[in-house]
């Protein structure tokens, strides 16, 4: 067996010429095809309800042709479908088609047991009616017989193919899902190891700094050893936050001040380079009850939308505008930048899993489906508008704890 060499794309691999060659189609068979053309032609427009009448039988098949507007196009779909068997040219074309006929269906989500078993309707209804057109010559029966056996195989192993193709495409991104996970897993525990290691040299530079300020020293170095302190007291925030922000997260339900989490995850998406130009501004209402929620998950969904607003602005800066209040009985927090903005047609994929805009190897297109997903664990909904090229602003909305003393569940 010959394997393909491992970085050899896809598109200069043989494509029909190898299924041709396998299945053993050959010119007297595609001259036996187009002989019965005629009659095809004659048939198709019983064979296409016929077919779809069969589908509707079935509770698995069935589910797919609810929608009139769909029938209707596969109505016509597939009569040219059918004809095009009949006097294709085997190219690469033909072979692109079924790829996309195959593609089609893997996304609808149709099991592809259901779509190869679809082909024997066709060996069921055209090939009496090609007995009797070529009744008494019964040699050119099985030659039309057996290229239409060959043909419909044909279909059914690229549409297999192009399922197969599909399948490792989805397993492949997984993979890179978990290799991500796994990386971020390491980066924490690399982070708090790091914190520690750290922390103590910190511990002492600002233990050496009390005590020389408690001294009775120069005004002038007393203000330098200020500086200093103060220096490592931001270093110490930012680590620690990092600390916070790196460990695993514990899925654990509690009252959480929205303020404090804003606050908290606005201080490590600051840490982006991409931070440093964007001015910031943020107004939480002080009546803004506690909501619950898993405080960590919270904090990911919004450094995640500061750092994507950061990396939407111009280089020579922006602004990032938050706000979070009670609206209509829910708290609603907005995170508004005057970036690059979303086109329309990519607002509607950027919830898809690896669906990013950013430079290979700078998203992971993750980002915002994972948030999609711990918003509407938490019962709320996020929403994003973008005006071109006015930025982008997104909308959180999270149901609130109506009093103080409102219960937690376990
Ligand atoms: C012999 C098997 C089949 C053949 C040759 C076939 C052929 C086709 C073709 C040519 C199209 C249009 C392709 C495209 O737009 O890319 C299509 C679409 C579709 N097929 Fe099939 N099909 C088969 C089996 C099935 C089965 C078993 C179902 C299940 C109900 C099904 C449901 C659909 C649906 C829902 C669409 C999308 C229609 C639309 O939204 O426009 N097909 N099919």
């Amino acid at each position: 067996m010959r394997l393909r060499p491992k970085n050899k794309p896809e598109s200069i691999m043989p494509n029909i010429s190898a299924h041709l060659r396998y299945i053993g189609i050959s010119d007297i068979d595609v001259a036996a095809l187009r002989r019965v053309r005629p009659l095809i032609e004659q048939h198709v427009d019983e064979f296409t309800p016929y077919f779809y009448r069969h589908l509707q039988a079935f509770q698995d098949t069935r589910a797919f042709l609810t929608d009139p507007a769909v029938l209707q196009r596969l109505l016509i779909a597939q009569r040219h479908y059918v004809l095009n068997m009949f006097d294709a040219k085997f190219d690469d074309s033909y072979y692109d088609l079924r790829c996309q006929i195959g593609h089609t269906h893997f996304q609808l989500g149709l099991d592809f047991k259901w779509y190869i078993g679809a082909y024997a309707l066709y060996l069921d209804f055209f090939m009496p009616r090609i007995e009797d057109m070529l009744r008494g010559d019964p040699d050119a029966i099985s030659l039309v017989r057996s290229a239409f056996q060959k043909v419909t195989v044909l279909d059914m192993s690229i549409v297999l193919e192009a399922y197969h193709k599909r399948d490792k495409q989805a397993l492949a991104e997984t993979n890179r899902q978990v290799l991500h996970q796994e990386k971020l897993a390491t980066v924490g525990l690399l982070v708090s190891g790091l914190a520690h290691e750290i922390g103590n040299p910190l511990a002492s530079i600002q233990a050496i700094c009390d005590n020389l300020l408690n001294r009775d020293i120069d005004t002038h170095i007393a203000e330098k050893l200020n500086r200093v302190r103060s220096q490592v007291d931001r270093i110490v925030n930012i680590v620690g936050q990092l600390v916070n922000y790196a460990r695993p997260a514990s899925p654990i339900w509690k009252k959480v001040n929205l303020r404090r989490v804003l606050e908290s995850a606005l201080e490590i998406a600051r840490l982006a380079r991409s931070a440093k130009t964007v001015a910031v501004s943020m107004i939480v209402n002080a009546a803004l009850p506690p909501i619950e929620a898993i405080e960590d998950q919270l904090a990911q969904v919004f450094v995640n939308l500061f750092l994507n607003a950061f990396d939407a602005m111009p280089e020579e800066g922006g602004q990032l505008e938050i706000s979070a209040a009670i609206e209509t009985g829910l708290a609603t927090i907005r995170v508004k930048d005057n970036g690059c903005g979303i086109p329309a047609e990519n607002l509607k994929k950027i919830y898809e899993p690896f669906f990013s805009t950013k430079d290979v190897g700078k998203g992971t297109g993750l980002g915002l489906h994972v948030s999609l997903s711990i918003i509407q664990n938490h019962s709320g909904s996020i929403d994003a508008t973008s005006a071109l090229p006015c930025g982008t602003c997104f909308t959180i909305k999270l149901p609130v704890l109506q009093k103080a003393s409102d219960e937690i569940p376990a």
